[in-house]
């Protein structure tokens, strides 16, 4: 199996819109008002995420891009799953890059905010597929962790916001902890 990406972001103008609109709906007053060394809320776009099927092969797939979605979802067989956070496309005040690195011998899907450990992965047979996204490196400005999960058996990288879900992933054998990729949006931060 090969993945096919198109590096570049085609996020539709309709999210941004859905997203400064949900700012709009929310009680304003409720939060703290956003600090001038943080990204501006209303500009993160969902991040949305794929999985692939297989008891022997899983892999998942994680893109703000809506061109790269629907490239890997036909052409490779992975199935839509959802939005897993919200993120910057554009380098957002106190946010860094988050790297992406594909193997295809075993199918994974590697995200990172490590220079060195792209670059490692980029030495042991990783294709490079740039920056996919940019998030904070600590939790500031009312982001969540972004849990980093591994699933030796199927060669499998795993990201989620969902603290139960990592939970139970963890109590499942062949899952191990890789704690935080870094910090990302929920959709009441967005909202907010
Ligand atoms: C944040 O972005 C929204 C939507 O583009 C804009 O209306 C608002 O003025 C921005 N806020 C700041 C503090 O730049
Ligand atoms: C978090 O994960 C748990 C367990 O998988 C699930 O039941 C719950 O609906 C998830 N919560 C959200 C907000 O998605």
């Amino acid at each position: 199996m090969k993945l096919s990406l198109t590096l570049g972001f085609t996020t539709i103008p309709l999210l941004l819109a859905l997203c400064a609109f949900g700012a709009a709906a929310q009680d304003m007053t409720a939060r703290a008002p956003t600090p001038l060394t943080c990204g501006n809320s209303s500009a993160a776009v969902p991040m949305y995420y794929l999985a692939y099927p297989g008891a022997a092969v899983n892999d998942y797939f994680y893109s703000p891009s809506i061109g790269d979605i629907d490239i890997v979802s036909r052409g490779d067989g992975y199935n839509f799953r959802g939005v897993a956070c919200y993120v910057f496309t554009t380098q957002a005040l106190s946010t860094i890059p988050l790297f992406h690195v594909f193997g295809s011998t075993m199918p994974d899907n590697l995200y990172t905010t490590s220079a060195g450990e792209r670059d490692l992965a980029l030495e042991n047979g990783y294709s490079d597929a740039g920056t996919v996204a940019y998030i904070y490196p600590s939790q500031i400005c009312g982001s969540v962790p972004f849990y980093r999960l591994y699933n030796a058996p199927g060669t499998a990288h795993y990201y989620t916001i969902n603290g139960t879900e990592r939970n139970s992933l963890l109590a499942t054998s062949g899952w191990s902890d890789e704690g935080i990729a870094g910090y990302v949006l929920d959709w009441s931060l967005c909202s907010a």
